[in-house]
This record gives C-alpha cells, structure tokens and sequence, in this order.
C-alpha cells in the first residue's frame, strides 16, 4: 500500500530527478521556439485580413466580370469596350482598382450596375475589408 520505500527514495533523490528535468527544461524550450517561429506568420494573418483572394475573385466573377472584361458578355455591353476602361480579370486588376472599387461598391454601393447580381452589403463590406487590408493599402479616395 506504501509501496517500497527504496523505490519512493529513488523518486525524489537528485541523481534521477535532474536528467528528467533536464529533459524537460530542453522540451518546454523546444515548445517555446517552436512557438515563437509561428507566432508572427499567424498575427500577420490575423491583423490583416480573413477575406482571401480566391473569395474576392468569386465575387468579381459573380458581379462584375460580366461587364467588366476586355469582352463584356453583358447583353447591354456586347460588343462595347469594358466600361471607364476597368476591366477586372485577375486579382492584379482587382488590387490596381481597388480605390475606385472601395468608392463605387462599398461607400456608394453603385457598383454593380443596377445591382442585377444582388451583391449583399455583407459582400460590400467584406470586399472593403479585403482592400483595406491589401499592403500598401490603398489610398482613401
Ligand atoms: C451591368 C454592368 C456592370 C456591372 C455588373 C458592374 N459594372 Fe462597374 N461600371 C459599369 C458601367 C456602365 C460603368 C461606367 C459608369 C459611368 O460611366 O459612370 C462602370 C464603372 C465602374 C468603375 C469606374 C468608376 C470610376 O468612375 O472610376 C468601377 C471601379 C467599377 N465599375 C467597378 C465595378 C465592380 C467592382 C463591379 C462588381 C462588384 C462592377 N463594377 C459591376 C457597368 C457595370
């Protein structure tokens, strides 16, 4: 019930216990680096932004890529250049127009056009979220 005494003794006499706390001294500074060097790739994540680019580039697709491609497929622009020249077919364009994008679809909602697509204010606002986060960010108007 006791157990052994020599074997109790042996538990807490110094010759056994400091390998093992050597051991784990060298684990817990193992975990700490291991820590650190993951530390600032997951804050920059964090700080920045949640909306990726893939996200960004379904909404383009879904409410502007119509009329805004070199060829518009829009039945209103067959044929036409894309409007004011903003043509939106890579997540490059998409940064390139991002204050006039922040301008038209997230402040003044006018973008997409006639709103045919019913883009959502919970879009608008995720995709200013993505702009605001885009390094450098882009200037405010
Ligand atoms: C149905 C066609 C259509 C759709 C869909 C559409 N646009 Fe446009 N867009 C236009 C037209 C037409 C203009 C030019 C408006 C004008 O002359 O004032 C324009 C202008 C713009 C401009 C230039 C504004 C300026 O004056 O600098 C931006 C930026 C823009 N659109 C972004 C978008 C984005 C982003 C989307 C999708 C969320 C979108 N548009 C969807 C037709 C469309």
């Amino acid at each position: 019930m006791t157990g052994d005494p020599a074997r109790r003794e042996s538990r807490i006499d110094p010759a056994n216990r400091t390998p093992s706390n050597r051991q784990a001294i060298r684990r817990a500074c193992a975990a700490f680096l291991i820590a650190m060097c993951s530390l600032p790739a997951d804050r920059v994540a964090a700080e920045s932004s949640d909306v990726s680019d893939d996200w960004v580039m379904t909404m383009v697709h879904r409410h502007c890529a119509m009329c805004h491609s070199e060829n518009p497929s829009h039945t209103t622009l067959l044929g036409q250049p894309p409007p004011k020249g903003v043509v939106l077919e890579s997540i490059e364009d998409v940064r390139r127009f991002a204050p006039r994008i922040m301008e038209m679809v997230v402040r003044r909602k006018v973008m997409p056009f006639g709103n045919e697509t019913a883009m959502t204010d919970a879009d608008r606002i995720r995709f200013g979220q993505w702009i605001a986060a885009q390094d450098p960010p882009p200037p405010q108007r």
